[in-house]
């Protein structure tokens, strides 16, 4: 006779487990990591600062309605406070929207190159994803349209995407609004938005401030370095800040994270020193990549998707080796459907140095 045991809902055995970054070398050397998109420059010191003067009040629950950090987004970005929902990462904040939105027979859509957690996140809770095809590695508002069916719950856009760095401007945003059925969400994923400068985008206020079903996701893992922290905030049609509200937990923001979020959300001066470290060393890197030969596709954001020639002594696996062997640590990209590509993030003037220079012997190498 068969035993017993507890069985999960359909679906969520179908969940290959998200593989985040590598950051450890087996050595125990000190690695260069550009695996995760985190900033060269960490957090602001005033947000270090912040986070240390809590330090004294761990014994108390923090307060479950992160005031002081809704006060600081809403002063920086003009929003109204009761739409803004603060979660632990942005991770947790899709994951409740899917949650909140979607069931078994539901269909919510993302793009073929994606953010790798939408997946994970519908098929857990026992809805069906449905995969738009991209044209050169971009969001394809058509092909996004037409995969839209009665069961469609919910669209997810990373915009600017990751891993591709690719965007969409705000008039395909629109359009991709306009397209879709009232009922759908339409959630833009803005996690790189601080990083992109381009006159035709827009991360996503201005569509939640003026439509009654798109939301947007931001982070402070990125840009404001508190990784370690897990925050994100959300700004939101006011109906669905009652729904995350609800189901979130009473006090799923920490003390330390209210306080370091909130100063760094008012430190202006370190973001846009980042945006600015970024926008030197983006392009150098990426020019460096494409005097060695390699492929890289167009990024807006805090990486490059680097191509590699398909070729086991040239390819994208063996430069990821030669890397490690140098202790540079870059994202493997094969479960975002890209085996031939990596994905490097901007370091330190140094690290980039180092990146090109490993990768410059790696291809003499291989063509040796
Ligand atoms: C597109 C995108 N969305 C969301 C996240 C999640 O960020 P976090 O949970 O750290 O806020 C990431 C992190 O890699 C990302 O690349």
């Amino acid at each position: 006779m068969a035993i017993a045991a507890p069985q999960p809902r359909p679906g969520i055995l179908d969940i290959e487990p998200y593989v985040p970054g590598e950051s450890l070398l087996p050595s125990g050397v000190t690695p260069i990591k550009l695996s995760s998109n985190e900033t060269p420059l960490g957090p602001s010191p005033k947000a270090v600062a912040a986070y240390r003067s809590v330090a004294g009040e761990l014994d108390r629950y923090p307060d479950g309605a992160s005031t002081a950090l809704h006060a600081a987004i809403a002063a920086r970005y003009g929003l109204a406070r009761e739409r803004i929902v603060c979660g632990a990462g942005s991770d947790e904040l899709l994951s409740l929207i899917a949650h909140a939105y979607l069931g078994p027979g539901d269909e919510a859509i993302f793009t073929r190159h994606g953010f790798l957690l939408y997946r994970i996140i519908i098929l857990a809770n026992g809805a069906t994803p449905v995969v738009a095809p991209e044209k050169d590695l971009r969001a394809d508002v058509a092909a996004i349209l037409k995969r839209v069916s009665e069961r469609t719950r919910i669209v997810f856009l990373a915009n600017p995407n990751n891993p591709t760095g690719t965007y969409i401007s705000f008039d395909e945003v629109r359009s991709l609004r306009e397209g879709l059925p009232g009922h759908v969400l339409l959630v833009l994923d803005a996690a790189y938005a601080e990083y992109v400068q381009r006159n035709d985008y827009e991360a996503g206020i201005e569509l939640v401030a003026t439509t009654n079903n798109t939301l947007m996701t931001r982070t402070f893992s990125k840009i404001h370095g508190l990784a370690a922290l897990r925050l994100g905030w959300a700004y939101c049609p006011e109906a669905v800040a009652g729904v995350l509200n609800r189901i979130r937990g009473p006090f799923n923001v920490s003390t330390p994270a209210i306080a370091a979020g909130a100063a760094a959300m008012e430190d202006v001066e370190h973001v846009e020193l980042s945006a600015k470290h970024n926008a030197r060393w983006l392009p150098w890197l990426a020019a460096e990549m494409e005097k060695l030969g390699l492929k890289v596709t167009p990024s807006v954001a805090n990486f490059l998707l680097v191509h590699f020639p398909e070729s086991a002594k040239s390819g994208a696996h063996a430069a990821d080796a030669f890397l490690k062997s140098r202790a540079i640590i870059v994202r493997r990209v094969d479960a975002y459907g890209l085996p031939h590509a990596l994905r490097i993030t901007v370091g330190t003037e140094a690290d980039n140095r180092a990146v090109v220079a490993a990768l410059s012997d790696f291809v003499e190498g291989a063509a040796a």
